[in-house]
């Protein structure tokens, strides 16, 4: 596939520069230009055509008072893909979670969803509006309020609440809440107050809240966290029925739970990939077992 013609004319200031993996580099007539153009999209970062990809990161950086939170950092999805993320503490794994929604700006790189969208020229509503969903370690459910009807508020989006509420289900609408119900585990506690869901359950709900709104790329920050055994099990479970219908990128730091889902891993270390391949192989990395497993 020639990657040139599925790229539309750009007002990227980086327009033209040789970075890896760039994709709207000009092809010149001249054999000098167009033989550093072909090595550019050679090197590795860039070795999956960004116009293929759900998401597409290269060469992000981003500075908080002159430290370098995320440096030069690459990293692609693909679509369908579940990816797990893992890194020693600070390593840039929320940072790189926030740059994608938007909640922080980066100063340097791409960003693309779906291959074209740049998402460092949007809003966080903007991207979540667009299929990017995000789900905080805390989890934000309406305690007051039934599973079900949690998951309705979720659904209704920018409807008004009591319309939300009150509103008679279509039945798209209703076969997707039970959808939802049954994928979250939460079919029998449908009519319980979610205030009387244990912790574990409560982040099944938000991440079921989440499914609501449909989203093509969900990123999951450190989900078993506070879990019991059982239910970090059975949110592994979970995700990967999610994954089959959509991208997951999940961070956390319990290697069991990572290895329960058995996708490829990431390891961040320095607000860069440190390592990137099976479970195994990274944490077989010395690099790896040094700045983190081996602590
Ligand atoms: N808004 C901010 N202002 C200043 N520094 C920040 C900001 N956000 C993140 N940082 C710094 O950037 C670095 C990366 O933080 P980040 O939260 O992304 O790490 P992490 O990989 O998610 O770590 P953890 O595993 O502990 O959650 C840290 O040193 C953090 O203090
Ligand atoms: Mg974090």
């Amino acid at each position: 596939m020639n990657v040139h013609a599925t790229v539309p004319p750009t007002d990227d200031p980086h327009h033209g520069e040789t970075t890896a993996g760039r994709m709207n580099t000009v092809v010149s007539p001249h054999p000098y230009a167009t033989m550093r153009a072909s090595a550019a999209h050679a090197a590795p970062a860039g070795s999956v055509a960004r116009t293929e990809t759900l998401l597409y990161l290269d060469g992000v950086t981003k500075q908080f008072d002159g430290f370098k939170a995320i440096n030069g950092l690459s990293i692609v999805i693909a679509r369908g893909e579940m990816r797990a993320i893992i890194g020693p503490n600070g390593a840039g794994k929320t940072t790189m979670m926030d740059i994608i929604t938007g909640k922080t700006k980066p100063d340097k790189g791409d960003v693309y969803f779906k291959g074209t969208v740049d998402l460092t020229q949007h809003d966080e509503a903007d991207i979540a509006s667009m299929g990017i969903g995000r789900k905080f370690q805390k989890p934000t459910v309406f305690e007051s309020h039934t599973i079900e009807d949690n998951l309705r508020l979720a659904m209704a989006g920018q409807r008004s609440v009591v319309s939300a509420l009150f509103h008679r289900d279509g039945r798209t609408e209703a076969r997707k809440i039970e959808e939802i119900l049954d994928t979250t585990r939460l079919w029998d506690k449908r009519a319980m107050s979610a205030a009387d869901l244990s912790h574990g359950q409560k982040q099944w709900l938000e991440i079921g809240m989440l499914l609501a709104q449909d989203p093509e790329l969900l990123l999951v920050d450190e989900p078993v966290a506070g879990m019991t055994d059982a239910e970090t099990v059975e949110t592994a479970r979970l995700l990967k029925d999610i994954a089959k219908t959509r991208s997951v990128v999940v961070v956390e730091h319990d290697m069991h739970f990572v290895r329960e889902l058995g996708v490829k891993v990431t390891c961040l270390h320095e607000g860069a990939v440190l390592a990137e391949g099976t479970l195994d192989a990274v944490s077989a990395d010395p690099r790896v077992v040094e700045v983190y497993l081996g602590r």
